[in-house]
């Protein structure tokens, strides 16, 4: 494996994905025996100009626990950049203070842009709606503990926003390195799946039937992205498209695996988080592992 930047997941074979997914169980189990100091003397730059809790905080927290050290620009009322300065200046800046750089932007494809100008490897964090590439890379890890993926024959059903969802762009993308893998799309029309992430063979619903909620091993879900839609009515008309309350998660098989990269808002009912089907705060958990892996990678580690 040899990867510079983790920019789409486009990027990677199944053998990197492979690789990666063995280099996060080594990870998970430095994780639990205190960290390590491989990343000594490294430095991360989190430059986060969209909100975020899990993705900016289990970066920092991966190069923490590899000894590394981070320094971070959360907001960017408080970047050079509302003085005018244009984002490949920073990212040239920044690059000359640190040893590696996760990015997420509001706009789809400015982590390629940051990753031409850098002088070091380059980790999106999301690109608008664009990509989430190390997302999905946890998505997967969580998916690999609790399924055979690529060994038998699977179902994966994303459910809610699949037009601005990145999360789920990512994870599609990869999934179409296993060998078995059923996907279907389950989303009102107006947020339905763009065409590049479509492949023969895939399902596309616009209700969320019972026929898809027993017939699925994953279950992907997503909150509706209000910041990313034009218009807000299309949004009131699809904001509680999908509910997932007990009920709908009990038509589930006990064994299937419901996701959701949050923050949810209301489109999973806190009583479902006890249920044998969740598991929306383990995947979470696992951003730090999976992380780790990946800044040891780029950084030749
Ligand atoms: N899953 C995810 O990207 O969460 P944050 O927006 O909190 O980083």
């Amino acid at each position: 494996m040899d990867i510079k930047h983790v920019l789409t997941a486009d990027q990677f074979t199944r053998s990197d994905l492979d690789a990666i997914m063995a280099r996060s169980l080594e990870m998970e189990s430095i994780v639990a025996g205190g960290g390590s100091k491989l990343c000594d003397g490294k430095i991360l730059g989190a430059l986060f100009y969209e909100p975020s809790t899990r993705t900016r905080l289990s970066f920092e927290t991966a190069m923490m626990r590899l000894g590394g050290d981070v320094v971070s620009e959360t907001d960017v009322t408080f970047s050079s950049q509302t003085k005018g300065e244009v984002m490949e200046d920073t990212i040239r800046i920044v690059g000359g203070y640190s040893d590696v750089i996760a990015i997420r932007t509001k706009v789809k494809g400015e982590a390629k842009l940051a990753a031409h100008y850098s002088p070091v490897p380059v980790l999106n964090g999301g690109d608008g709606a664009g990509e989430h590439p190390t997302q999905s890379l946890l998505d997967l890890f969580t998916i690999a503990k609790h399924h055979r993926i690529g060994e038998e024959r699977m179902r994966v059903a994303f459910v809610g926003d699949l037009k601005y969802g990145r999360t789920v762009h990512s994870l599609a993308k990869v999934l179409r390195n296993y060998d078995g893998v059923e996907v279907s799309f389950v989303a009102p029309e107006v947020i339905q799946v763009p065409d590049d992430y479509l492949e023969e063979g895939d399902e596309v619903h616009y209700e969320l039937s019972d026929e898809v909620l027993s017939g699925a091993d994953v279950i992907y879900d997503t909150r509706m992205q209000k910041e990313r839609f034009d218009d807000m009515d299309e949004y009131h008309l699809v904001r509680n498209a999908f509910i997932f309350t007990p009920e709908v998660v009990g038509k589930m098989k006990s064994s299937a695996t419901l996701m959701h990269p949050l923050p949810r808002v209301n489109e999973i009912q806190q009583a479902v988080d006890k249920l044998p089907q969740a598991r929306y705060f383990e995947q979470a958990q696992n951003g730090v592992p999976v992380r780790m892996a990946l800044i040891a990678e780029v950084l030749g580690l």
